[in-house]
């Protein structure tokens, strides 16, 4: 189980740079963008590992995208692999990786399987960085403002209950959070819950946290009828579980209902076209993988890099700006490449996108 100590953020006053000498586990010629990867130096290899692909299609669609093309960028041969949700996998992959030899270990963690692997790492002198989830042990952790994810997801709840004529105060909301193993779904809870109770929300029924879809579905349905059938809005931590409860909503024909989510998956981007969903927490992969390349390769150089804020065990955190994104923005996030068109403007999706404004360039 992870530590909750390592769940809470300290903002660091301006941004503090970080010393990092003495983390190099690299032979400081890894990412000058040179070599193109020869294959050849096990220095020169970054190693990544990836949780599932059940939680969210983002880790197969987008980090691995940008992961490999940015490492690549950046002079490394490239390894990235996912654990399918399989913590015994996880670490065999990872015994896997550091006997073929890594300059820099790229985690994101299933679990708390990521931190026995960087305890391993770190006796070989090899950095590595806590990409996407928290976990003890990382020199680094590069993310989006995760608290800040998780007050637009508060704030998308109050916005869908005020376009439906509804008073918070008295609102039938329900709590759908993430997976607690994940370090993130400690931060998207406060930031969600600050700006909901700042609001007079308090939870009228708050199943297990998950990142599954099938069992979001589930313990909704449960949840609703707990609650005879009665359901003003839900805070869904991303769109996996929203897309869970929206299932529930059209089976039982409730419409108006706010729905937050997280991701701006194709499923997120349709249910909010059609009205199903109020709003997504769009985080642009790139970004963070371009942050987390950066970190890596000035690791490597023993340089310093700037973070915003810190885990409360000290771990450096690299903060990328997550973006609230309703109907009106579905078309940015198609425009970004981070969705194709033909995925989200399916026939029944296709008078939306046009009332929308989501073309295909
Ligand atoms: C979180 C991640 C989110 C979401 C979720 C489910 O840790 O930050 O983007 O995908 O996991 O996998």
């Amino acid at each position: 189980m992870k530590k909750s100590s390592i769940l809470a953020v300290a903002a660091l006053a301006g941004a503090a740079a970080v010393m990092l000498a003495g983390c190099a586990g690299g032979n400081g010629d890894t990412g000058d963008g040179g070599d193109g990867g020869d294959g050849g130096d096990a220095a020169d290899r970054a190693c990544v590992i990836l949780p599932d692909a059940a939680s969210s299609p983002r880790w197969e669609n987008f980090d691995r995208k940008y992961l490999q093309e940015g490492l690549e960028g950046a002079g490394f041969d490239v390894d990235i692999q996912n654990a399918q949700g399989d913590v015994n996998k996880y670490s065999t992959i990872a015994d896997q990786q550091l006997t073929q030899g890594c300059g820099v270990m790229l985690l994101v963690d299933y679990q708390g399987a990521a931190e026995a692997v960087a305890t391993k790492a770190k006796a070989e002198g090899i950095p590595v960085i806590a990409y996407d989830r928290p976990f003890t042990g990382a020199d680094y952790y590069v993310s989006f403002d995760n608290t800040e994810v998780g007050r637009l997801e508060g704030q998308t709840v109050l916005d869908g209950l005020e376009a439906a004529g509804k008073d918070p105060a008295t609102a039938v909301v329900v709590y759908m959070g993430g997976d607690p193993t994940d370090g993130n779904a400690a931060m998207f809870h406060d930031g969600a819950v600050e700006v909901m109770e700042a609001a007079g929300i308090t939870p009228a029924a708050e199943p297990p946290g998950i990142w599954d879809q099938a069992k979001s579905q589930t313990n909704f349905e449960q949840a609703l009828t707990g609650l005879g059938g009665k359901v003003d809005g839900v805070w869904a931590a991303n769109d996996t579980n929203a897309a869970g409860v929206i299932k529930v909503l059209q089976d039982n024909n409730l419409t108006g209902v706010a729905v937050s989510g997280q991701d701006a998956n194709v499923a997120g981007l349709q249910n909010i076209l059609l009205g199903w969903q109020t709003a997504t927490v769009y985080k642009p992969v790139k970004d963070e993988a371009t942050a987390a390349v950066d970190t890596a390769v000035a690791l490597l150089k023993g340089e310093d890099v700037d973070a915003q804020a810190e885990l409360e065990d000290g771990t450096p955190y690299i903060q990328v700006t997550p973006i609230l994104v309703g109907p009106e923005q579905v078309k940015d996030v198609v425009a970004a490449g981070d969705a194709d068109y033909d995925d989200v403007c399916t026939p029944d999706v296709m008078a939306a996108c046009e009332q929308y404004g989501v073309t295909a360039e």
